[in-house]
Order: C-alpha cells, then sequence, then structure tokens
C-alpha cells in the first residue's frame, strides 16, 4: 500500500526545490540498487528538524550509504558545525557513503562506525539532540530502549518506516511489523516524549522529548 498518492508525492516533489548533483546521483543509485533510502521528502524534513533543535550532535542507526547522513550534515554546516555518529554494518555502504559526504564537503562532521548500531550506541558518549532509527525492523523495540535514554531533554527521536506500507494495520505480521506495531505502541505510552507520526512516504516518528 502507497501511504501517500504517487500524485501527491511527485507534487511535493515539484514543490521542495532542486536539490545538488550528489544528493540526486544517490537517489538514482536507490532507484537503480532499489535500496531503501529515505528518499527527498523525508530527507527534507529530517533537516528542518535539525535546524529546528540546533542539533549539533546526531545519532543515526542504519547509515546506508549515507543519504539520509547527508541531509544532517547540510543542517550542520551552517558555520556553528558538529558530529554526527553514523553505523552501518555492510563495509561496502561505508566506503560508498564515505565517498559520497567527501565529494559533497560534509564528511568532516561524519564518524561512520562500521558497527552494530545496538551496540554502537552504548560506547558512544554523552547525550545527542537527535537519536534516528533506520535499521532492520525487527530490532525497532531494541533501538527505542536504546534511543530514549540517551536523546537530551528539548531533544528528538526519530524514526524511519513506521507505517510499514501500511502492514502496521494487521492483526499479525512478520518480525519486521510486529516489530514496528511494538515500537509505535512503546513510543506512544512514552509519558517524556510528545510524539507523532508524520504520514509522508512510509511515515516517519517524529518524539520530542519533554522530560
Ligand atoms: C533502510 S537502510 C538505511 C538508509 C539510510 N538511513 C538512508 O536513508 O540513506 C538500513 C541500513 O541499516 C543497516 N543495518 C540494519 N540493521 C543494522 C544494525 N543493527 N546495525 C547497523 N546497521 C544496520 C543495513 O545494512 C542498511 O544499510
Amino acid at each position: 500500500m502507497n501511504i501517500v498518492d504517487a500524485k501527491i508525492e511527485s507534487y511535493l516533489d515539484g514543490i521542495y526545490g532542486r536539490r545538488n548533483e550528489v544528493l540526486r546521483e544517490m537517489e538514482e543509485e536507490a532507484g537503480k540498487r532499489d535500496f531503501p533510502i529515505v528518499g527527498p521528502l523525508v530527507g527534507k524534513l529530517l533537516y528542518q528538524l535539525a535546524r529546528m533543535v540546533d542539533a549539533r550532535r546526531v545519532f543515526e542507526m542504519g547509515s546506508g550509504y549515507g543519504y539520509s547522513a547527508m541531509w544532517w550534515a547540510k543542517a550542520m554546516d551552517d558555520g556553528s558545525g558538529g558530529e554526527i555518529f553514523l553505523t552501518e554494518r555492510s563495509r561496502s555502504n561505508k566506503e560508498k557513503g564515505e565517498a559520497y559526504l567527501e565529494r559533497a564537503g560534509l564528511m568532516k562532521y561524519v564518524k561512520y562506525n562500521l558497527a552494530d548500531a545496538l551496540e554502537a550506541i552504548d560506547i558512544t558518549a554523552g547525550e545527542f539532540d537527535i537519536v534516528f532509527i533506520d535499521i532492520e525492523k525487527s530490532q525497532y523495540p531494541a533501538a527505542l530502549e536504546k534511543a530514549a535514554r540517551r536523546v537530551r531533554r528539548g531533544g528528538l527521536l526519530v524514526a524511519d518506516n513506521v507505517l510499514w506500507s501500511g502492514k502496521v494495520a494487521e492483526e499479525k505480521g512478520d518480525a519486521s511489523t510486529e516489530g514496528i506495531k511494538e515500537f509505535n505502541r512503546r513510543l506512544f505510552s512514552m509519558k517524556n516524549f510528545a510524539s507523532s507520526i508524520v504520514p509522508i512516504r512510509d511515515g516517519v516518528a517524529v518524539a520530542f522529548k519533554v522530560n
């Protein structure tokens, strides 16, 4: 099921404006490889969220070849800088991502960890302005538990694919669907987060840490 009608997606794409050459090349590669990047509509939202909370420390779980990271990095490229901790378990994705970020002049903000995201967050000290979750969907509940503790007050926990092509509405799904359903249930029961799901592309959870 398409969450957003293709006509609306294409309308939004039309009014959001053009993207730089590197982003467009990454989008083309995703199309060719059928690789699940967040895409331009969600990318733009990530950029906006980072600007809204003046993010200087972002932890990303599941970075692929760096497309979503490019949007975080663009938000930091305003003179004040920052740090983005990326985690990816595929070496070839990591190397590809580093090359793209380098070409865009944004690698200076990035630490690309070849690691399991659930382990890497435990050994990365400090609080984060934003933690973004985009790993294996069955791991979403575990990712939520770790991420929620590490977001600063006034910061954001953001997760992609939380509507999972509409499969979240099924009574009983596969491990990925059940992982996302459990993630959504737990997120909306957390009283220290004010949360919403933005239904663009495959659904993005945006949770603001109130206290
Ligand atoms: C949906 S893709 C990420 C796309 C990326 N966020 C973007 O929009 O450009 C998910 C990526 O997470 C990686 N991955 C899945 N589970 C992981 C884990 N537990 N730790 C680290 N990487 C993981 C996969 O190898 C894959 O490249």
